[in-house]
């Protein structure tokens, strides 16, 4: 059984992105020339299991019989697929049978193969809404359902660009705030995103480091979500490299002016220290936690100090800061 994928990236982007493809995996990409479906219903009665129209997408049915996975590339147009992807998807109505049968309490054609297909479809594109998201899921499952296959992902790209520019890294660093134990929502929804980038690229020699940065004084604090971006390496198909959990964060910007690896950063300077000659060298080492040098009373009694000038700052007082509502 072979791998299909079928894109509507310019070619210089597609090899940019898939530098490596693998032998078993076909490519459907537009070379300009494609005929659209003309609806005669010819690949059922006349040249059954074919189109009529001999260009070079005439036979996408027989392909897709000797798939078990079909990824899907596409522009994200209203909720479904751009105009390319959705002529190849119309041209391949031979796949199944004209004969109908009862299917998700529906109608819909019965098989002609009894190949297994796993559908996933990658949309791209700037500004995706929430609602055309909404319209592309319910049309993968529906295709899904009118094909007879499974589908195990549907996922939203931002930037096919971005996403080449991450491709030709083979260095990761993710510098994040702990947000209630774990990783920020916004950075989360980024790391799905390239998770399914780069699971479905076949060769990658990436190596990922995460320093995160604590407002507690406990660099331990951040031990949690620098397991998470471990998870994260695992699913992704990535090396993990080094993660540093910096605690006491909330002071950085106060010393900004105070040299790294001096009073206060001193151990934050040795970690970085160690940091980047692995990532030089492109190691792996200890996940490093480290707090500022700096007493915690200290730190407790100027954090609280700052929340009580900025209360202030906003024309409230500092017993405003324990109101409940
Ligand atoms: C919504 C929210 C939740 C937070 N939760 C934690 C937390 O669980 N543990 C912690 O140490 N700091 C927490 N913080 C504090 C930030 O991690 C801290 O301000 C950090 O220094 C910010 O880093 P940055 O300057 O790199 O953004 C939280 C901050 C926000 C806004």
């Amino acid at each position: 059984m072979m791998r299909l994928l079928i894109h509507d990236l310019e070619t210089k982007d597609f090899q940019k992105l898939f530098p490596d493809m693998s032998s078993d995996m076909m490519v459907i990409s537009d070379n300009g020339t494609i005929h659209h479906c003309i609806g005669c219903f010819g690949c059922w009665v006349k040249t059954p299991a074919a189109c009529v129209i001999r260009d070079e997408y005439g036979d996408m049915g027989e392909l897709l019989s000797k798939c078990s996975e079909v990824i899907v590339i596409s522009k994200c147009c209203y909720g479904g697929f751009s105009p390319f992807v959705k002529n190849v998807l119309d041209r391949s109505i031979s796949y199944i049978h004209p004969y109908f049968e009862i299917r998700n309490g529906e109608m819909h054609h019965r098989r002609r193969y009894n190949n297994k297909i796993n559908l996933k479809v990658w949309f791209y594109g700037k500004n995706i809404t929430e609602t055309e998201k909404i319209t592309a899921e319910r049309l993968v499952k529906a295709n899904a359902v009118n094909l007879d296959c499974s589908t195990s992902k549907v996922a939203f790209i931002g930037s096919i660009k971005e996403m080449e520019q991450l491709a030709e890294c083979n260095v990761l660093v993710f510098a994040f705030p702990i947000y209630v134990d774990g990783i920020p929502s916004h950075l989360l929804n980024c790391l799905m995103q390239l998770e399914s980038f780069f699971s479905a690229k076949e060769e990658k020699d990436i190596i990922v480091y995460s320093i995160a940065n604590c407002g507690f004084y406990e660099g331990h604090q951040a031990a949690i979500a620098i397991e998470m971006m471990k998870n994260w390496c695992i699913k992704a198909g990535l090396c993990w490299g080094q993660g540093v959990g910096v605690g006491a964060g909330g002071m950085l910007t106060s010393i900004k002016n105070v040299p790294i690896g001096y009073g206060p950063k001193k151990s934050l300077g040795a970690a970085f220290e160690k940091l980047a000659k692995n990532i030089l060298e492109h190691s792996s080492g200890e996940d490093i936690f480290i707090t500022a040098d700096f007493p915690r009373t200290l730190y407790k009694l100027a954090a609280e100090m700052g929340w009580r000038k900025s209360i202030k700052a906003n024309g409230m007082k500092k017993k405003d800061l324990s109101l409940k509502k």
